[in-house]
């Protein structure tokens, strides 16, 4: 496929939900940079004030706007952020990491399907892309080597989610993965069914490690997570994410990923990996131990039997390099030990 990245024009308004995220706050930059304007939704304006700030200042006023979304399952908060966009990238979910199913999944179906019918009906929108995870896709298992497509789906999640104590640490894990499993399998069914006007596409990303684009300070995800390791917390979710280790991918790639799913003409119905390479949580160790010579990083936890995982990742990697000019995802060593820059003032990574 010949890639022409053509399907919304620049100066076209773009809607980012969940903008001051990790993954979204790289997004709105992206989209920025390439010459987009952007409305970036987020739960409370007030307190993303430094981001705000910083993107009017480098990209102007016109540029970028910001809005307040309490409740992405109102209908009526939808009608008022989809008017006159021309393309929605929507990151906006339940990153709670509460333990308690009937607090997440719920809401994660409620949104989605809100989402998706609201944008349906918005006759400007040229083309939508759902953020999911690989988490929707598969789990990696100690001792089980696999080959992963993105016709796979990790349905098991739902049932493990249901069924798991609320006192087990890998309680708020199991329900985001639930979370992710029934929102993407939710928009998929909505737009098989009513086949709206628009190119869909989702963006699964592995591990998201690299800096965080929002200068305000707060909880980031997968950054947060590191960055705890980082300083020294063995028993964090970092390392329950990663103890069968999966794939990684740097954030920025993630974002490219998702602007050029976005913009691609070419491109409807895929799902994307965001997806740069196997690693194991002492990969990440090792990677920090080089950058940081003079500081405790904690020793290796060396679990055994570590899977060995591939996805079919050709279709994104190529609609990547085509989008980026001929670069290819960020290395880990080029990745998460350079991101103390972007945190210098504090002990973030
Ligand atoms: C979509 O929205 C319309 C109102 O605009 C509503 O009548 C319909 O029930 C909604 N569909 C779903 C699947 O939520
Ligand atoms: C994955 O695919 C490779 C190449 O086709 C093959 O050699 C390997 O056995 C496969 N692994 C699994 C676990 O299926």
């Amino acid at each position: 496929m010949s890639f022409t990245f053509k399907r919304i024009e620049p100066g076209s308004l773009v809607l980012v939900t969940g903008a001051t995220g990790l993954i979204g706050s790289s997004v709105a930059v992206l989209l920025l940079d390439s010459g987009y304007k952007v409305r970036a939704a987020t739960r409370s304006v007030e307190k993303q004030k430094p981001f705000q700030q910083m993107l009017e200042s480098n990209y102007g006023k016109d540029a970028i706007e910001f809005v307040g979304v309490k409740d992405y399952t109102d209908p009526a908060a939808w009608d008022e952020i989809l008017k006159d966009v021309q393309g929605v990238i929507h990151l906006a979910s339940d990153l709670s990491f509460s333990p308690k199913y009937e607090e997440v999944v719920p809401t994660v179906e409620a949104l989605t399907k809100t989402f998706i019918n609201a944008t349906s009906k918005a006759s400007s929108v040229k083309s939508v892309v759902l953020t999911s995870s690989r988490i929707a896709a598969y789990d990696p298992v100690f001792g089980q080597d696999l080959n992963v497509t993105v016709n796979d789906w990790a349905d098991y999640h739902i049932d493990n989610a249901k069924a798991i104590k609320q006192d087990d640490p890998m309680a708020p894990i199991a329900i985001y993965a639930a979370s992710k499993v029934v929102g993407e399998h939710m928009a998929w069914d909505f737009v098989k069914h009513n086949r709206p006007h628009f190119a869909f596409n989702t963006v699964l990303p592995e591990f998201v490690a690299g800096p965080v684009a929002n200068p305000t300070p707060g909880m980031y995800s997968t950054h947060t997570f590191l960055n705890d390791l980082f300083l020294g917390k063995s028993d964090g979710p970092a390392v329950a994410f990663m103890r069968p280790a999966g794939r990684f991918v740097d954030v920025r790639d993630v974002a490219a990923v998702h602007v050029a799913g976005l913009l691609e003409t070419h491109l409807d119905g895929q799902r994307l990996w965001a997806s740069a390479h196997k690693h194991t949580i002492d990969d990440i160790l090792a990677a920090w131990r080089e950058a940081f010579p003079d500081r405790k990083i904690l020793p290796d936890f060396k679990f055994p039997n570590q899977p060995d995982i591939n996805v079919d990742d050709e279709q994104s990697t190529a609609l990547l390099k085509a989008f980026t000019g001929g670069i290819g995802t960020l290395s880990r060593r080029q990745s998460s030990p350079t991101c103390k820059a972007c945190f210098s003032s504090s002990e973030r990574i």
